[in-house]
């Protein structure tokens, strides 16, 4: 007998990526930033730590909240902070969608959104996009147009690509809310500066941003929401009353302060992911341009799985993903599997490791 509610008994549970905890790896499967994080951040952590770590950290979080404001033009009321994007993921889920309804999000992306629908236990659909990763909007509609809630990951993870304003717009649920997650805003060609919360559609938009990508702090968690004023104080009724801590909230801060150390390594790891995408390219891979930290490609012959193991073999990790019913089930696919690499772009000295084991998996 499971003493569980039938929704977690049933419930598979979230596989994060691998995480080895000794050195010596070459790490390309959770997309982290390559480069350490500012020094402003580590002295701020420091100078937190040598405070006063026995009280409570301030709940509203009223220093990252004004800093935050500042960088968007916006009033400090605008942003929610979390312990990690995916906390304001569940905060939006908890606030939102009843046990009746509808939680919609593309297919294949962000896996989580559907593992927290059934935590939640509401109804929650695929939306399958086309096999050059564009919207079928018209297809879709039926259930876009009963969403609460529709998660878009955008740029998409696992594809790297990047839906425009026009596109996105013509996605927000008539009775709901648009989620645009931008963990990987910061990677654009052409970052935006919240122009879709101003728009006529804004009350019904939540952007979510994370710091564990472009700013170097996935070891911190820290993600925060941008949303209209009367969305945000819906939203944190919901949240723990102390959700980030104190060394988080001052890492925060002075990360987001620092737009030029984020900036320099946003840049390196553009020139990176090119350069990753050309030999990926010349090795006969079929790479997707990105507009990410990360690159998804899959190879015409070899089964990705192998290698993917191969490379693990030589302790590179990239990360492996199918996607059942990822595309429409064809004769020579029955099941529509959808499978393929997605490749973190490391540094310069990881990626041309990668490269060099590549050549000798499918040269
Ligand atoms: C699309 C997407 N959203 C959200 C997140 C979660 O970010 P965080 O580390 O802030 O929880 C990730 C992390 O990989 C992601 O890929």
């Amino acid at each position: 007998m499971s003493l569980f509610r039938p929704d977690i008994a049933a419930l598979d549970g979230y596989i994060p990526g691998e995480q080895p905890q000794e050195t010596g790896w070459v790490k390309l499967n959770t997309n982290e930033n390559p480069y350490p994080a500012s020094p402003r951040v580590v002295s701020a952590i420091q100078q937190a730590a040598e405070g006063r770590l026995n009280v409570y950290p301030d709940p509203l979080s009223k220093g990252f909240c004004k800093a935050a404001a500042e960088l968007f033009n916006l009033d400090p009321d605008w942003i929610l902070p979390a312990n990690g994007s995916d906390e304001n993921l569940t905060i939006l889920i908890r606030s939102f969608a009843d046990k009746n309804d509808l939680i919609a999000y593309p297919y294949p992306s962000y896996i989580l959104y559907e593992t927290l629908a059934e935590i939640q236990g509401t109804r929650y659909a695929r939306l399958r996009l086309n096999p050059n990763w564009s919207w079928n909007v018209r297809l879709n509609w039926p259930l876009i147009e009963q969403a609460k809630l529709l998660f878009v990951p955008n740029p998409n993870s696992p594809s790297g690509n990047h839906w425009d304003h026009e596109v996105i717009q013509s996605l927000v649920p008539p009775q709901g809310i648009l989620v645009h997650d931008e963990a990987y805003g910061d990677f654009v060609d052409e970052p935006h500066r919240m122009e879709l919360l101003h728009t006529e559609l804004g009350k019904q938009i939540v952007v979510t941003r994370t710091l564990s990508k472009s700013y170097s702090l996935a070891g911190i968690r820290f993600g925060f929401s941008i949303a209209h004023p009367d969305l945000t104080a819906g939203m944190r009724k919901v949240k723990d009353s102390y959700n980030c801590d104190m060394l988080a909230l001052a890492a925060a801060e002075a990360a987001i302060r620092d737009q030029d150390w984020m900036l320099s390594n946003r840049d390196k790891i553009l020139a990176t992911r090119t350069h990753l995408f050309d030999e990926l390219a010349k090795l006969g891979f079929n790479p997707i341009p990105s507009q990410t930290n990360f690159v998804w490609t899959t190879h015409p012959t070899m089964p990705h799985a192998e290698i993917y193991q191969e490379l693990k073999n030589r302790k590179i990790l990239v990360r492996y993903m199918k996607f059942p019913n990822g595309v429409a089930p064809s004769d020579e696919n029955s099941e529509g599997l959808l499978d393929g690499l997605r490749i973190t772009v490391g540094t310069d000295v990881e990626i041309a490791k990668l490269l060099e084991a590549l050549r000798e998996i499918v040269g």
